[in-house]
């Protein structure tokens, strides 16, 4: 798929907008600056931290796209910075990404359930229908790539209101599996001209499957979507990535909110992104697939569960015979887990904790 036909997907008003052009966009060199009704100092004595205070950081607006940021993450993907959007956690991704292609009580997604809700909530808040071409349960909910394409060209043609985007989350939330590559790709040419692919790999670092960030040069409809909230433990710091053609990059910059990146937002990330801390994030998604393998073999070999998925990320789907009697119990017990009956009946999803914690989830399930 070209660039062009990729742009001609993306709704004509959004192409025709004059964004917003901030101060701090604008703005380059000097050293008094005095053009963005800014404070010169930030009067409160208690800042969040030393190194925010000595730069007195606060009071300035931060920079839309924080240059240094983007380049950590850019070499951490292994793309050029141009095809790097740092947004509020993936969520804001997703939403822009709706923004951008779907028109109101037009367009339309594709999402393969049971997945992530915050799809269809998103495409929900932009008025895009949602439709589906669920996993294949029988194949530990495996894609189904003819499947997927079939209920994607079955709609109207995109201009008539037909499917823009499909999410497809690998691994998957809330089942855990990578989905099979060849699959992903075969749905990406597919559709190429037609939708756009976004490959959520929010959970790729527990994941032995390779990313496919790889293939973006190659595939223009083919959009990554990362985050920093898992294997980096920075979920209250909100830092999500879209990874993308550079020339979608840009159409996503024009509607994301002035100043999406809060000044000691970026500090954490630079933190988190350093070659150290890298390596540290790599050991601790190291040690989490490590309690995964062992929590998974102990719940299997308890009573009350009936199916453990196979998992490539850092939770595990179980699936016992009566979920909502499970749940009251942990909550008893002051453990809190999620009910997944909504999306496949029976099932609880559990996150991997520290090795404690995970011991403290077989205790309370041993008892049932
Ligand atoms: C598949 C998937 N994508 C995206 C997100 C949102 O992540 P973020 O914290 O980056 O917004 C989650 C959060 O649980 C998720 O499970």
């Amino acid at each position: 798929m070209s660039t062009d036909s990729l742009l001609s997907l993306v709704r004509p008003e959004i192409l025709a907008l004059t964004p917003y052009s901030s101060a701090r966009k604008e703005s380059s060199g000097g050293h008094v600056w005095l053009d963005a009704n800014e404070n010169p100092t930030t009067p409160s004595a208690s800042l969040p931290s030393e190194a925010l205070a000595k730069e007195g950081a606060l009071n300035r607006y931060p920079e839309p796209q924080p240059a240094e940021l983007v380049a950590r993450l850019a070499s951490l993907y292994g793309v050029t910075p141009d095809r790097v959007l740092v947004t509020r956690g993936s969520d804001e991704g997703i939403d822009l990404l709706l923004r951008a292609f779907c028109r109101a009580g037009q367009d339309a997604i594709l999402t393969t359930p049971p997945t992530y809700g915050m799809y269809a909530v998103a495409a929900g808040i932009q008025g895009a229908r949602t439709l589906t071409a669920p996993l294949v349960r029988e194949r530990n909910f495996a894609v189904d790539s003819d499947r997927v394409i079939a209920a994607a060209l079955a709609a109207p043609k995109p201009g008539a209101g037909g499917v823009k985007l499909v999410f497809l989350c690998s691994p998957n939330n809330p089942t855990g599996q990578s989905l099979d590559r060849d699959a992903v790709l075969r749905v990406v040419e597919a559709l190429s001209g037609r939708a756009v692919i976004v490959v959520d790999e929010a959970y790729a670092e527990f994941s032995s499957a390779p990313s496919l960030v790889a293939e973006l040069g190659a595939q223009a409809n083919l959009v990554v979507l990362r985050t920093l909230s898992k294997a980096f433990g920075l979920a209250g710091a909100r830092v999500g990535v879209t990874l993308a053609a550079p020339e979608l990059i840009g159409v996503l910059q024009k509607i994301i909110a002035p100043y999406p990146v809060p000044t000691p937002v970026a500090h954490a990330a630079l933190e988190a992104l350093t070659p150290d801390a890298i390596a540290a994030a790599r050991r601790s998604a190291h040690e989490i697939v490590g309690e995964r393998q062992r929590v998974a073999t102990a719940l299997a070999g308890l009573p009350v569960v009936r199916h453990v998925w196979p998992s490539d990320a850092n939770f595990l789907l179980i699936e016992v015979a009566d979920s909502a009697r499970l749940m009251a119990a942990a909550r008893g017990a002051g453990l809190v887990l999620r009910d997944r009956s909504k999306d496949v009946p029976n099932t609880v999803r559990i996150t991997i904790g520290t090795r404690a914690e995970n011991d403290f989830v077989l205790e309370v399930l041993a008892r049932e």
